[in-house]
């Protein structure tokens, strides 16, 4: 079968391999990919020459091949949508671990489902830190990239008042349309604390944004962390940004890998398909192309010249 691998000198730091299919155990199947989408953190990992000749891919779509064979899991035929936190998703075929998978209902697209996993997941998983947040408000950063997308909307869901974070002026309505109840406009982090305190802030932009995130948190609130887009160094005043003003801040480190000992992706996918399906949850506006053209748009993801998720359809060779 063909896969993609990591190849840092190649565009978009990815290329195309032969590869054997995979085997899966007992308790897993094998799917048979359709389609599967780009997340920005497997992109720049390709671009590091030390992952060079690695797999790549977390998040896919497909049908069960061959089921498995203890009857754990989905029947032959039923379409799934997944992820693989060993990122070897970008090939013709995966292995299924019924963890990390759920079924997609009628009526939810291979396309839209494909956009799900990380994103959506990550975005889950964070909003589900929140501690009482209905009725209240909640800030998150990053709303016109992956994770922050699913986060405002799902924000917004719980019942609390949502504001979103944006750089540019033109995602003021973009935001508005998802859902914010206020838009921030910050490109360094001043300015992030002028809708007052937040019970949870979701970030994923990190760097100058941070201390002034904490300061923003109100007492009692949490702060959960998951990205760094702005940089990856941070310096905050213990006092006051977490401990000054009443305290009782916390901050939350989240990472997908292991929030999926607290649950399994399976259920949080199937929490995300059942609100997709519902139409309360929107997709992301989706660039689809063939496979072929990963590379180019692995390139266009680093360059941000497109919004929303890129999807690529994987054809029989
Ligand atoms: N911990 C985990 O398990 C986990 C899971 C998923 C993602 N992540 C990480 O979370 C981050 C976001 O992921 P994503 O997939 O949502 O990425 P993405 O689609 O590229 O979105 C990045 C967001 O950050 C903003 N941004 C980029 N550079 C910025 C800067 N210098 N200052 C302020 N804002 C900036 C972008 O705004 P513009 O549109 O204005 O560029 C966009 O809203 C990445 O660091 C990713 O690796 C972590």
């Amino acid at each position: 079968m063909k896969r993609l691998k990591i190849s840092p000198t190649e565009l978009g730091g990815l290329a195309f391999a032969e590869d054997q299919r995979p085997a899966p155990a007992t308790n897993e199947s094998l799917v048979k990919v359709s389609a599967f989408s780009l997340n920005r953190g497997e992109i720049g990992m390709a671009q590091s020459p030390d992952s060079a000749g690695g797999n790549i891919g977390w998040d896919y779509v497909g049908v069960i091949e061959e089921p498995a064979i203890d009857g754990s899991g989905p029947a032959k035929g039923t379409r799934v949508v997944g992820w693989r936190p060993e990122m070897d998703a970008f090939a013709e075929y995966v292995i299924g671990d019924n963890d990390y998978l759920a079924a997609i209902p009628d009526g939810v697209s291979d396309e839209i489902a494909a956009t799900l996993p990380v994103a959506g997941l990550t975005a889950l998983a964070a909003i589900d830190k929140g501690d009482r947040i209905l009725g209240r408000s909640v800030l998150v950063t990053g709303v016109s990239g992956g994770v922050g997308f699913f986060a405002l909307q799902l924000a917004k869901l719980s019942g609390a008042r949502v504001v979103a974070q944006v750089r540019k002026e033109e995602d003021v309505s973009f935001a508005k349309g998802l859902g914010a109840d206020a838009v921030v406009i910050s490109t360094n982090g001043a300015g992030v604390d002028s809708e007052g305190k937040h019970r949870l802030v979701v970030d994923g932009v990190g760097g100058d944004f941070f201390h002034h995130l904490l300061a923003t948190t109100d007492k009692g609130g949490t702060l959960v962390s998951y990205g760094v887009s702005a940089g990856n160094q941070a310096s905050f005043s213990p006092h006051p940004d977490l401990f000054g003003n009443g305290g009782q801040r916390r901050v939350y480190g989240l990472t997908l890998y292991t929030e999926t000992e607290l649950e399994p992706s399976s259920v949080g996918l199937k929490r995300l398909l059942q609100l997709v399906k519902t139409k309360l949850l929107r997709a992301p506006k989706i660039t689809s192309a063939s496979w072929t053209e990963a590379p180019r748009l692995a390139a266009d993801l680093l360059s941000r010249t497109f919004s929303g998720k890129a999807v690529l359809k994987v054809e029989d060779s």
